[in-house]
């Protein structure tokens, strides 16, 4: 190839990759989603644990409600919880389930989830 079609060539190249950028550098819109980050439990008293879930997400504003709900544990029994009182918004990023613990050394199964339009469920494991 001579150096006159080898420039040419490389413009060509250059020009589709321009136009090519052009078309990716669109916006696009992200899909609202919550992401539940690891839940850690911990034993806060002799018969008391505490839950903590903590989340991230994407398309979220920060002062958007996040409404979780602990549907229970399996088997029955076990524990029963208490959500701290706090209305939640995305920017808090956590909250806390206080467990009553009436059964020990019992390896559970619970159902948590983020309700409304940020609808996802997380089900966890963990020993009393
Ligand atoms: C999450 O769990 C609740 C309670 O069992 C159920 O009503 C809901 O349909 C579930 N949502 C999804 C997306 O699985």
């Amino acid at each position: 190839m001579n150096p006159r079609s080898q420039s040419v060539l490389i413009f060509i190249i250059a020009f589709f990759l321009l136009i090519d950028s052009s078309y990716t550098a669109k916006d696009v819109n992200i899909a609202k989603r919550i992401i539940p980050q690891l839940l850690k439990v911990k034993k806060s008293g002799e018969h008391k644990m505490i839950l903590e879930v903590r989340w991230d997400g994407t398309g979220i504003k920060n002062n958007e409600k996040v409404i979780t709900k602990l549907h229970g544990c399996n088997p029955d029994g076990t524990l029963t919880f208490r959500r701290d009182t706090k209305k939640h918004k995305f920017s808090d990023r956590k909250t806390t389930y206080e467990l009553a613990v009436h059964k020990k050394k019992i390896s559970l199964q619970c159902l948590l989830e983020f309700t409304g339009d940020l609808q996802t469920n997380v089900t966890f494991g963990f020993r009393t």
